[in-house]
């Protein structure tokens, strides 16, 4: 989900070539200088060879083995122990490629280490672990002289494009109407999803079907009051030329207590609480309730401790915004947009958590109001080129977003593709999203297959995975006749599970041992032929 782009014209490397799109635009830009293609001198082959050692002239080898989602920080960090600092701060990076911070992490980390990004708090799916390593290794590049930056070698400045038009990227988000939600679940469920509809009409955005959707949420109006009751402050206080309530409502994140609020606490205290938050701002955990600390509980942990409002909005992070994925198709409802958000509820102690934006969609916006919002360009996350492509399509609970919006897509466009979705959830009487929809799409014959696994309705838990594997010879058959297949939804567990059941199935039913089916599925993702959204 990289935003950067290369004012080059001339474009040698193809955009399907298995390179991330800064090492694309890095590798044309050299290739057209060497070769001289821009009216310049070629370059020398001592001048070459320089630059080739590596992608980034650094001497990297470009292997990523911390690039899964899976593994926890220490060993993503122990993977890329001797790399440059480039790939160290990939290695901090979440790895989800999830384009919450704008970019994929390989972007991000070039980004940074190429010194044109200076936010270290972008990744979201990282947490503060992901900040404090970025943090820690920031520091190794503020000792390197500017003009020896590791990335400012190769990577071409970000030139402006389509990312800097309004409504295209987080940092020029639009505005757009929020008309609708409508409850996907049926009495009974345990889970609370919505199905949200937006108006892009007066904002003149479109999209594509496998974008997401990023929007800016407000902070709950109860916390916000809680908080400056804390703060022992008045509502009206005037803090960055807006109230204080206004400004903890729309510009700051309440979700987890930043290390900086723990500095700012210790910086204003004494004895053993200047000690307790010096050791939270540093990573430590002295009473086991660190995870459990959002901004309101570390006000209510050091209640003797007022900062001053200013001083502590200063603390706070920026509100970052979430990214949905987008569950209409353009095609089939122009100048519409509709999402499917889980709701996120929990409860900590006695207190009650809201997740920030989806119970924002769910109960603090109305039907006519506005809100910021911008498309999130998917990179390798698509509709086959062909549509006469069979596409199979895995994507439990939300995971359905996109599939639902490459149903409808492919029923405007009459793409004569085979469609084979499967869905899963906890039960089937309640947690069916799009039934209705789905069912008339397979009467019809545009949805060739849906296959369905219920979790909770038996006794044993029955999941998309277990469903694969009693087809798992038309699964191969669909895969050999040059199916697509696609996974969206829950990143830790399920997208891992899955594409485990599906070396199962390819080693099965394609005869192959399972190192040969992992291959197979390896080259399935060069080719663009398996393609993920989780997150
Ligand atoms: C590309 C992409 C596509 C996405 N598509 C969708 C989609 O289609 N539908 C969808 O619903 N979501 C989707 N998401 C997830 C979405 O972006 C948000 O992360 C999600 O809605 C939660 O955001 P929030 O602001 O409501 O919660 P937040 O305020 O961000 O709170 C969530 C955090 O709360 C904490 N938390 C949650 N549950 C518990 C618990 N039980 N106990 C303790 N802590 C807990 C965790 O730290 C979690 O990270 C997508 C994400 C990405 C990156
Ligand atoms: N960042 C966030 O805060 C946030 C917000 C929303 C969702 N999410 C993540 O996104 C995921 C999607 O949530 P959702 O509401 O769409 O649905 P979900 O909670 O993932 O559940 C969808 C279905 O997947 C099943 N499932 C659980 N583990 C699985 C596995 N290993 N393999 C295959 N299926 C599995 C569930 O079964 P059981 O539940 O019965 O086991 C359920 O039937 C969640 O798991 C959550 O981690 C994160």
């Amino acid at each position: 989900m990289n935003q950067m782009t290369t004012p080059l014209r001339i474009e040698i490397i193809p955009a399907n070539a298995p390179f991330t799109e800064t090492q694309r635009h890095w590798l044309n830009g050299f290739l057209v200088g060497m070769l001289g293609l821009d009216g310049t001198t070629p370059l020398s082959p001592e001048q070459g060879a320089a630059v080739l050692q590596g992608p980034m002239g650094d001497g990297d080898d470009g292997e990523v083995p911390w690039h899964d989602q899976t593994l926890p920080i220490g060993e993503r960090m122990k993977l890329a122990e001797g790399r440059p600092l480039r790939r160290r701060m990939m290695a901090a990076m979440a790895q989800q490629d999830c384009g919450q911070c704008g970019y994929n992490c390989n972007d991000y980390s070039e980004a940074i280490a190429g010194r044109s990004e200076a936010r270290l708090n972008l990744c979201v799916p990282g947490g503060k672990e992901t900040a404090r390593m970025l943090k820690s290794l920031h520091e190794e590049l503020d000792k390197a002289p500017a003009a020896s930056a590791p990335a400012a070698a190769g990577v071409a400045a970000p030139a402006p494009s389509e990312a800097a038009l309004p409504g295209r990227s987080r940092d020029n988000p639009i505005a757009a109407t929020f008309l609708s939600r409508r409850l996907l679940n049926k009495k009974g469920s345990e889970k609370e999803t919505w199905h949200i509809e937006f108006d892009l009409a007066e904002a003149g955005l479109d999209y594509v079907v496998g974008d997401s959707f990023g929007i800016f949420a407000r902070n709950d109006l109860g916390l916000v009051d809680q908080i400056i009751a804390l703060l022992g402050a008045s509502h009206t206080t005037k803090v960055n030329g807006k109230t204080l309530r206004e400004c903890l409502t729309e510009d700051v994140s309440l979700s987890p207590a930043p290390d900086t609020l723990f500095e700012l606490i210790s910086f204003i205290s004494g004895g053993a609480l200047r000690e307790k938050a010096r050791a939270l701002a540093q990573g430590e955990d002295p009473d086991g309730d660190a995870a459990t600390l959002d901004v309101m509980a570390a006000l209510q942990k050091f209640s003797t401790v007022r900062p001053h409002p200013e001083a502590f909005v200063e603390a706070l992070e920026p509100l970052q915004p979430r990214l949905y994925s987008i569950s209409s198709s353009h095609n089939a409802t122009p100048g519409k947009l509709s999402l499917t958000v889980d709701c996120v509820r929990y409860v900590i102690g006695k207190r009650k958590r809201l997740g920030l934006a989806s119970t924002f969609l769910a109960e603090r916006i109305n039907p006519g109001d506005q809100l910021k919002v911008y498309v999130q360009k998917a990179h390798g996350f698509a509709l086959p080129q062909d549509p006469k492509t069979p596409i199979i399509m895995i994507g439990p609970g939300t995971g359905i977003a996109p599939f639902r919006a490459f149903l409808l897509d492919r029923r405007a466009t009459g793409a004569p593709g085979k469609n084979w979705l499967f869905f899963g959830h906890q039960r089937s009487d309640c947690d069916f999203f799009y039934a209705d929809e789905l069912n008339a799409m397979k009467t019809a014959g545009q949805l060739t297959r849906l296959s369905l696994a219920w979790s909770r309705d038996g006794a044993k838990k029955f999941y998309v995975q277990d469903r694969m594997r009693e087809v798992g010879r038309e699964l191969w058959n669909w895969l050999a006749e040059g199916a697509h297949i696609y996974i969206c939804g829950d990143a830790k567990r399920m997208a891992k599970d899955v594409e485990r059941a599906l070396v199962d199935v390819i080693a099965q039913f394609g005869a192959r041992s399972t190192d040969e089916a992992v291959s197979f599925v390896g080259e399935l993702k060069k080719k663009g032929r398996f393609q993920q959204d989780v997150y």
